[in-house]
């Protein structure tokens, strides 16, 4: 067991990053922690009940207490490192005295408690959807669910079979397969939710890799008619999300995907409401943590808010010509490097752009 410290927290846990290890601690998710910080010190008030039934090391929940100030009660649940959790807590218990702290070992899957919580955060190994139950029992109106998911080959087109199985959805594997993953995710965590008539809006991704992550807060009208299906052409780069027989450029027909939510997979408002809280003085991240956290807020809340992005190499690829600069390109997105958004249609985007 080792030392770590990490934003104003020092906590024991393993560097393992493997099941195996006792204590679960993955130093490559710093940035998403700081995100996720930042967005409860921005999005939410004060007096906050907090459950993570998935704490690890604790190192999330005792940023989120100790950096934000918002919480008066929180909940650290895993079902293998409560020791471990006890155990951090009591080295950060000075700056944890107005937290009512409580450890608990149950399996998330069958957690329950008598009281309801404004934040609750799933982040398992894996899918979170057999987790997705105990926490809209949980889940207080107007409160914050973050969900992780790791199971990515499912999510993103690799693993077809096990999409449908967990999500109810067909994916694909396309050159924008990261955002159907990101797509099916929030689709499958709204429709569970409204088995429990609640409502959410996807408030904030983060996608690193093998590793999804999506915020959503509860709110009171209706989002679900925003659930729908994709067509990718069997043939070219073209999609969309009108049904139609054939591919209005190529003639070929479609793959269909879905379903999966297909309205705005971030809330431009409360970006806006981060950034400012990010350069505020509210908050003490050093500067390397606020220029990160900053490049990828301000990039998100620029990008064209359409389906799905292309990629300069599957177009060139498709058009037998030497790969496109990206620079040619206005509207960027975070999901891919390559990756660029545009308004019109395949056919009229190559009409316009490179003839
Ligand atoms: C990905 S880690 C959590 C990481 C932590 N949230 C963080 O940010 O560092 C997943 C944790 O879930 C715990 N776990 C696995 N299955 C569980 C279950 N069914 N119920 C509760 N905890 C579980 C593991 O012991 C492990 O610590
Ligand atoms: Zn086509």
């Amino acid at each position: 067991m080792d030392l770590f410290e990490e934003g104003k927290v020092k906590f024991f846990a393993e560097d393992k990053q493997l099941k195996k290890a006792e204590v679960f601690f993955n130093p490559k998710r710093k940035f998403d922690r700081d995100l996720n910080v930042l967005l409860v010190s921005s999005l939410m008030n004060k007096n906050l009940s907090g459950l993570e039934l998935f704490s690890g090391s604790g190192v999330r929940g005792l940023r989120l207490c100790i950096e934000t100030g918002k919480f008066s009660s929180f909940v650290f649940n895993d079902i293998k490192s409560s020791e471990i959790v006890e155990k951090n807590i009591e080295i950060n218990k000075r700056k944890l005295s107005k937290v009512d702290k409580k450890v608990t070992n149950f399996d998330a899957v069958s957690f329950e408690s008598g009281k309801k919580y404004d934040y609750i955060d799933i982040d398992p190994f894996g899918s979170p959807v057999f987790y997705l139950n105990s926490a809209f029992k949980l889940l207080k109106k107007g409160g914050v669910l973050a969900v992780s998911a790791t199971d990515t080959a499912a999510l993103m087109g690799s693993a077809q079979k096990a999409c449908i199985r967990k999500y109810g959805s067909v994916s694909l594997k396309t050159a924008y397969s990261n955002e159907l993953g990101i797509r099916i995710l929030i689709k499958k965590v709204i429709e569970e939710a409204e088995i429990h008539s609640i409502k959410l809006l996807p408030l904030l991704f983060n996608f690193e890799g093998n590793f999804l992550r999506v915020y959503f807060k509860s709110i009171a009208y209706n989002t679900k008619e925003k659930i729908g299906y994709a067509y990718q052409c069997s043939k070219c780069p073209s999609r969309q999300i009108k049904k139609e027989i054939k591919c209005s450029y190529c003639g070929s027909r479609f793959y269909r995907i879905g379903k999966l939510w297909l309205g705005p997979i971030y809330s431009k408002k409360y970006i806006v409401k981060m950034l400012s809280v990010l350069n505020g003085k509210d908050l003490s991240f050093p500067a390397d943590s606020v220029l990160k956290v900053s490049n990828y807020l301000t990039k998100l809340s620029n990008e064209l808010d359409v389906f799905s992005y292309y990629t300069t190499s599957q177009i060139s690829s498709f058009l037998k010509q030497p790969e496109l600069s990206i620079s040619r390109f206005k509207d960027k997105t975070i999901l891919s490097p390559k990756g660029f958004r545009i308004a019109v249609s395949f056919s009229d985007f190559l009409n316009n752009n490179l003839k």
